[in-house]
């Protein structure tokens, strides 16, 4: 399989997944033909193309031309230079590998992180947040999210996988998109008595057991074991990064008993505490390890050659 076509299948998969309907990211991408079309010549030479058929900011194909001819992959979650050069001394060693997939993005991906962050008001409108409040809530945390990355050093590990000439490229929301759908299908739409017994549940999932066997497992944050969960919902599993801490408290006035979540803020404890809203912090890499193993079944499926390999923090569980 080409580069160029597994990255688009990624996209496809996280298409599919996605909390808002096709129709709505058709016209999001339309509204990216139509601007490009506007632009002035000056304007053009900053436009990124990406945004006309792939609607995650946040993925991409940072070293590569797409054309390269992929068999084997290396999938970690967290792929910076020495990572990079992990792989380098890998291949010296006699390991084919034809391109390295990340989890979190790098680069450009990385630099355009906040763009994917409005998905989290149709999550939040899907638990009866309505839009207009979810919106006016994110937009001030996108800036805040977009100002603090941009003073980063973004482009490292790009150079490193250009010097070293080692397709690379990351699979953040798509792969995000499928976690989320996953835990609301065979968690929140279950019914518990309390939160011990949704801990036993996500102890059912070999990723969270193969992590808690680490040291690493899902824990309550907010809330005892014997605690009434009420309303279970995930809402913390794709759109970037972490919404305003305002969301909470919006969760709770729709009627929200429980959160489970990837990464708990101290403001956002705070904020669960004061409108006692319990929250299950699932470990956060194995988390990412759910969604990228979903994805990665849904590619096996259509390219049963593609060997993966595994570094830096990703473990394959492969589901039937
Ligand atoms: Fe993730
Ligand atoms: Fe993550």
């Amino acid at each position: 399989m080409k580069l160029q076509k597994l990255f688009t299948r990624l996209v496809e998969h996280g298409i599919a997944a996605d909390p808002r309907p096709k129709k709505d990211i058709d016209r999001i991408l339309k509204k990216a033909k139509d601007k490009q079309k506007k632009l002035s010549k000056k304007e053009a030479e900053l436009f990124d193309e990406e945004r006309l058929w792939n609607p995650y900011s946040d993925s991409r194909i940072t070293n590569g031309t797409g054309n390269e001819e992929i068999k084997t992959i290396i999938v970690g979650i967290d792929v910076e230079t020495a990572d990079l050069m992990l792989v380098d001394r890998l291949i010296s060693k006699g390991e084919k590998i034809d391109a390295v997939m990340a989890h979190h993005p790098e680069g450009r991906a990385l630099a355009d992180l906040e763009k994917v962050m409005p998905i989290q008001i149709d999550l939040l409108s899907g638990v009866g947040v309505p839009e207009n409040r979810g919106e006016s809530l994110m937009l001030p945390r996108m800036e805040r999210i977009w100002r603090a990355i941009h003073a980063d050093n973004l482009y490292r590990a790009e150079r490193a996988a250009e010097l070293l000439n080692i397709p690379f490229f990351n699979c953040h929301t798509p792969a995000d998109n499928l976690v989320w759908r996953f835990m609301e299908k065979n968690i929140c739409s279950k019914k518990f008595h309390d939160l011990e017994e949704i801990l036993n549940a996500l102890m059912e999932i070999p990723e969270y057991k193969m992590y808690a066997k680490k040291g690493n497992p899902p824990i309550i944050v907010n809330g005892s074991k014997s605690s009434r969960p009420g309303k279970l919902v995930a809402t913390e599993f794709t759109g970037g990064t972490n919404g305003p801490e305002e969301y909470i408290e919006e969760q709770a006035k729709a009627g929200i008993g429980t959160i489970l979540t990837m990464h708990v803020t101290e403001k956002s404890l705070e904020k669960a505490k004061e409108h006692h809203v319990n929250f299950i912090q699932c470990s956060h890499i194995a988390s990412d390890n759910i969604g990228l193993n979903l994805i990665l079944d849904k590619i096996a499926k259509e390219e049963k050659q593609l060997k993966v390999l595994e570094f830096s923090g990703f473990n394959r569980v492969k589901r039937k």
